[in-house]
């Protein structure tokens, strides 16, 4: 097997090969002067099975081209078969028609993804409201990981939570905040929307008392970080103490990481799924231990 990795997640590629003791191959990208993106393999890959691991964060067009380059180069370079991992998968919440004249961006790009022949793929912690529809969209063997028992366990130690309670920030973080608990033994909650009269909406936790107990807010992606901090007020209406937050995909669009720090969480941890100040937990064991099944 070979692991391979473009610009954005190379350093992630290198790490797998050396958790699974396989061969890395460096892939060199460089840009003409048009702007245009040059992909060449450095290594032999005939007759090999082939992973190739793709973020696809801050600037998806760009990376999303460059693993279209890799995949099908590799295929016609002899690659027995292509593994195709991405560990944050742009386009993934476009993936409906929500207003009429609207792309679904997302069956777009799994159509390109199968167009170059990959045969398997492997993403984390991606939007997955639809499942039916993203087996649907790839027509192929697609995986989806999963790092929050990793992510759980890392703030709990990193913030010294005492019998927290996991949160979701919202019902579609469900699903995160079960995953986050029960790999730590927590109980877990979901906060709501609930409206109180015409002008007053009350967002809570609805069923676990969380009055006086530390929380651990699970949630797949911080952008702007709003969510959070909404999250966050509520959560300290209903008089928590220590709140920390766990999520997979740090985006960190200009400033979230400073709002969510305004309103007094000490701890924000995140994955290298998106390189950035607060990845401090990496998902390469999550990526072998799938690949080795
Ligand atoms: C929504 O479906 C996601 O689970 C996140 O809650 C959302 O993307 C976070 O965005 P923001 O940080 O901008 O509130």
């Amino acid at each position: 097997m070979i692991i391979l990795g473009g610009t954005p997640s190379k350093e992630l590629a290198r790490r797998v090969a050396e958790q699974m003791g396989e061969r890395w191959v460096d892939v060199e990208v460089k840009r003409f002067p048009d702007g245009e993106k040059y992909v060449r393999i450095v290594g032999e890959v005939r007759g090999e099975s082939s992973v190739v691991v793709q973020s696809m964060y801050h600037t998806p067009d760009e990376y999303l081209v460059e693993f279209l380059l890799i995949a099908d180069n590799l295929k016609s370079l002899g690659a027995k078969s292509v593994v195709a991992v991405f560990p944050y998968m742009a386009y993934a919440r476009q993936d409906e028609r929500f207003k009429p004249g609207e792309a679904i961006s997302f069956m777009t790009v799994a159509k390109l993804v199968r167009g170059v022949g990959v045969d398997r793929v492997l993403t984390i912690d991606s939007h997955r409201h639809r499942k039916l529809l993203v087996d649907e969209a790839f027509a192929i063997p697609v995986e989806d990981l999963t790092a929050m028992r990793l992510l759980a366990g890392f703030v709990l130690r990193e913030a010294e939570l005492e019998r927290p309670v996991v949160v979701g920030p919202d019902r579609e973080a469900k699903y995160w905040a079960r995953l986050a608990a029960e790999s730590i033994g927590a109980e877990y909650d979901v906060l709501e929307k609930k409206r109180l009269s015409a002008e007053e909406v009350e967002v809570r936790a609805v069923s676990v008392a969380v009055q006086g107990r530390d929380v651990l807010i699970a949630d797949d992606i911080i952008s702007t970080g709003g969510t959070i901090v909404e999250a966050v007020k509520a959560l300290r209406r209903q008089g928590v103490r220590k709140v920390a937050v766990a999520c997979t995909h740090p985006v960190l669009t200009q400033g979230a990481l400073e709002r969510i720090k305004a309103v007094g969480v000490e701890v924000v941890v995140g994955t290298d799924t998106i390189p950035g100040p607060i990845s401090l937990v990496s998902v390469a064991s999550v990526i072998s231990e799938a690949l080795r099944r």
